[in-house]
């Protein structure tokens, strides 16, 4: 084992983001109605929320429903927006004791306003807390988040030559956080579905075949140990390489 590996093995990623994917699958595979997938999904986003607290994890970003998912049956997606006023509901006051400050990412304006005002209140519950961020992303689309941002910049008057990488940053919805480290995605598909396309233009990728309702917190640790064996580059040469001169 070289160097590499002994420095990085106590490395807990500081930014973790989920596609939280298979509800549907997990539920068809039982017999059971899509929406069930969707609620058992949710008490394993409980599990998981716990088990970054525990890991000393920063920051997690967890896609909820993607601007595509309007897409869908009327009738799972009214299951959706109903999971999210119950997570909020029966989750917020424990969430709050933990020290987890909830942001949104994405667009609330086309959510029912009673939703909208939930969301808001949630954040604005939380703002203070310091022991984990999870941002929720719910109608949101990667896309989206760069028209959204290049509107903003025309609209303040941005001039062409002050565009650059931490000016964009800043315009994104998710200002001020770290681009995630890595991405896990549950039940095997290997695309990105319009998921932070801007942030995770170096983030490691971790995909598993288990869907998510069965994604559990000792498979959540061997994804966070997988990131550990990694070597982030960024496009230039690895430490090992860097100290050791007769490598090339
Ligand atoms: C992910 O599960 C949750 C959402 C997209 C809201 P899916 O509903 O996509 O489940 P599959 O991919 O159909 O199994
Ligand atoms: C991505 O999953 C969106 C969420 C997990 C919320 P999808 O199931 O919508 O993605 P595709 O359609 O398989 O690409
Ligand atoms: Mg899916």
């Amino acid at each position: 084992m070289g160097n590499k590996n002994t420095a990085s093995e106590s490395k807990v990623p500081a930014h973790i983001a989920i596609i939280m994917d298979g509800n549907g699958r997990w539920a068809r595979s039982r017999g059971l109605p899509r929406l069930a997938g969707h609620r058992a999904g949710t008490e394993n986003l409980r599990r998981i929320i716990r088990a970054c607290v525990e890991f000393g994890v920063k920051y997690l970003t967890i896609y909820a429903f993607s601007t595509e998912n309007w897409g869908r049956p009327r009738d799972e997606i009214e299951g959706l927006m109903n999971i999210l006023e119950d997570v909020i509901d029966r989750e917020l006051t424990e969430l709050h004791k933990e020290g987890v400050q909830l942001r949104h990412i994405g667009r609330l304006e086309r959510l029912a306003p009673n939703i909208q005002e939930k969301v808001l209140e949630a954040i604005e519950l939380t703002k203070n807390n310091q022991r984990l961020v999870l941002n929720v992303a719910f109608n949101y689309g990667g896309r989206d988040e760069i028209i959204c941002a290049i509107s903003k910049m025309l609209k303040d008057g941005v001039r062409p030559e002050e565009v650059n990488e931490e000016l964009v940053s800043r315009y994104l919805f998710t200002a001020g956080v770290p681009d995630p480290d890595l991405i896990i995605r549950t039940s095997g598909e290997l695309r990105i579905s319009n998921f932070l396309i801007w942030q995770a233009a170096y983030s490691e990728w971790y995909v598993t075949p288990t869907c998510w309702p069965d994604f559990s917190k000792e498979e959540f640790r061997k994804a966070l140990e997988a990131f550990t064996q990694r070597d982030r580059r960024f496009g230039g040469l690895s430490a090992t390489v860097e100290d050791n001169p007769s490598h090339d």
